[in-house]
């Protein structure tokens, strides 16, 4: 989704914001723009396309030179992706980026065009800019506050105004927006990569809050017009977590980083060889009280969700409802007092995420947030919550991200199975070590990726695919799915092996491979009878399966090996081939790997 940069300080600006808005690319985007404050007037180079398109319009209309700006990556919403559609975007007076969607932005450019204002472009964020110049009356603050009133919807916003040549100015409401503090300047941000060359320190905004940041001092508003003071926070993240450290891309790194990942995130959640979760505010006593769980998310981590119905129910014995966060917030769905729902995001912001979050909490339902980005919003408003601790994900397929979800997702299974005596804390104890043990079981396969890299070669050229799996595998080959389509632009879908001659196996032909993921040992016979009923149709099929699982050679083409662990965690080592596959088709195809079209990392409008 958009992002937002802005600058106040001595350093030439047109680098800082081009450089900020290079870390935020990881969000998605289709164009560009910046608005510098050039001897006193604003100036604004703009462009549809990458940052690099702007950048060579910047050779053809000059690069503005000053100290005091705002940038932005546009990911279109409203009207196409065009060079006028790209911000910033200006009114008589003001000058401003946008990050969200404006819902009322009809009704408001009516009002506007009645009282003679002319538009350029078709967005929602030119309405702003027009009505803030509207409300504008020698007070920046006010102008802010009044427009805000009459919003409905998103946003975040950095402005400048062209009476204040050395301010920036910074609201927001739902979309994320941070302010960085350094020696003698200051920054605006979507999000803490961005500023992490300059600064560690930030201010988190609240919704409604409004920064006004100048070289020599950064004051904060609430939406009364009440200057209010604020913590700072330090990033505990460094460049280096942001930065690609010699692999070819930060999915491959982020691949990588997943033994690591687990590790970070598990470690101070098991105290003597059980799951320990009361510094996320889940006793026994709560998990005893709660009748059913639901668990509501999107893409990867609505993945994630259904490997934790599996293990959660065959452990626990508690119903588990897995939800798309967009189909829940608008099927009014029968949940309330007594319930948990279990909301999993990466960035913490996604838009159905946060207002699945809100209506259990309306409903009177408890809610456990397992969320990786810190401070993010789904992080503040739930009750509970559990962090991830994968560090920062850059590319826009999400892996390592997952991967400590579903380590969050065990942990939570176990503790729940123990408080309802499902288990005995040996059971537990010898499955909390299964998985203290899966970040070595995955360093091992990540020294030898060959197969996988053979895999994504025998299908560089595949139109469409499918997954197929029972059970965890089934849950798993959703991911995989996911995973390759996002990035390799390859339609596929994952199928229920058991479910495919209900109507889908007329789709198998020798132009449609199959990637079959068997490593449950209970259902393996079965799914290996559904591997050969595809074979004997013609598909060419991928194996990925258990070490100890021994399938027919004549069953399968290519064949990757996962080793053995206790088969409710398979998921873990069994997911890494998955997601090499999908990278590696996407390299072969000549993707842009980490910006995959269309996409956005953070998907905060719904
Ligand atoms: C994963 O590869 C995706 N890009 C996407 O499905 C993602 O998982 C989804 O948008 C949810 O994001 P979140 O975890 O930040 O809420």
């Amino acid at each position: 989704m958009c992002g937002i940069v802005g600058y106040v300080g001595k350093q030439n600006c047109t680098d800082v914001l081009i450089n900020s808005l290079s870390r935020l690319e990881y969000r998605g985007y289709d164009s560009a723009g910046i608005a510098v404050f050039e001897n006193g007037e604003i100036k604004v180079v703009k462009s549809k396309g990458r940052l690099t398109d702007l950048s060579a319009r910047m050779e053809t209309e000059g690069r503005p030179s000053g100290n005091v700006g705002i940038g932005h990556t546009r990911w279109a919403t409203h009207g196409e992706p065009s060079d006028v559609n790209s911000h910033p975007h200006s009114g008589a007076d003001v000058t401003l980026v946008h990050n969200g969607i404006i819902e009322n932005y009809k009704k408001l450019k009516e009002f506007l065009i009645r009282e003679g204002k002319e538009f350029k472009s078709e967005t929602d964020t030119e309405v702003v800019a027009q009505l803030i110049s509207y409300y504008y009356n020698g007070d920046p603050v006010e102008a802010i506050i009044k427009a805000s009133k009459d919003i409905e919807g998103s946003f975040a916003l950095g402005v400048v105004f062209r009476d204040f040549t050395d301010t920036i100015f910074a609201l927001r409401r739902e979309s994320p927006l941070i302010v960085g503090v350094g020696e003698d300047e200051s920054f605006i941000a979507s999000d803490v990569p961005a500023i992490l060359q300059y600064t560690r320190n930030y201010y988190l905004l609240e919704p409604n809050e409004i920064a006004v940041l100048s070289p020599y001092s950064t004051k904060i508003y609430d939406q009364h017009y009440q200057a209010i003071e604020k913590e700072l926070k330090t990033a505990d993240w460094d460049m280096d977590a942001a930065e690609k450290q010699g692999y070819e891309h930060f999915m491959l790194k982020e691949i990588h980083e997943q033994p690591t990942a687990i590790k970070t995130t598990i470690a101070s959640r098991i105290t003597d060889g059980l799951p320990d979760l009361e510094e996320c505010g889940i006793t026994c006593e709560k998990l005893n009280s709660f009748r059913n769980i639901f668990i509501v998310a999107c893409g990867t981590a609505m993945h994630a969700g259904v490997v934790g119905k599996y293990v959660i129910e065959k452990l626990a014995r508690v119903p588990v409802v897995v939800d798309i966060a967009s189909e829940f917030r608008y099927r009014e769905p029968i949940v309330g007092d007594g319930d948990l729902v279990i909301i999993i995001s990466q960035s913490g912001e996604t838009a159905d995420s946060l207002a699945a979050l809100r209506l259990a909490k309306e409903n009177g339902a408890k809610t456990l947030a397992i969320v990786n980005a810190k401070g993010s919003s789904i992080a503040r408003e739930a009750d509970m919550l559990m962090y991830t601790h994968a560090g920062p994900e850059i590319a826009v397929a999400s892996t390592k991200a997952y991967m400590v979800q579903i380590a969050v997702m065990y942990l939570f299974a176990f503790e729940l199975a123990l408080a309802k005596g499902k288990i005995s804390e040996d059971e537990c104890k010898k499955l909390v070590s299964g998985l203290q043990n899966i970040p070595d079981v995955i360093s091992g396969m990540l020294e030898d990726i060959d197969d996988s890299q053979y895999a994504a070669a025998s299908l560089v050229n595949a139109d469409s695919l499918l997954y197929i799996g029972r059970g965890l595998d089934y849950a798993l080959s959703m991911e995989g799915s996911l995973k390759l389509k996002e990035i390799s632009y390859i339609h596929s879908e994952s199928y229920a092996a058991g479910e495919l001659k209900h109507g889908t196996i007329s789709l198998i032909s020798e132009n449609m491979p199959v990637i079959a993921v068997v490593t449950q040992p209970e259902l393996a016979q079965k799914t290996v009878s559904n591997i050969k009923e595809v074979k004997a149709r013609g598909a060419y099929v991928i194996l990925v399966c258990s070490a100890s699982i021994t399938v027919d050679e004549d069953a399968y083409d290519l064949k990757l090996v996962v080793p053995d662990t206790d088969p409710l965690l398979m998921p873990m080592p069994a997911v890494v081939p998955l997601q090499l596959i999908a990278y590696y088709t996407s390299v072969l195809r000549g993707n842009d790997v980490d910006k995959p079209r269309n996409l956005a990392k953070s998907v905060t409008v719904e």
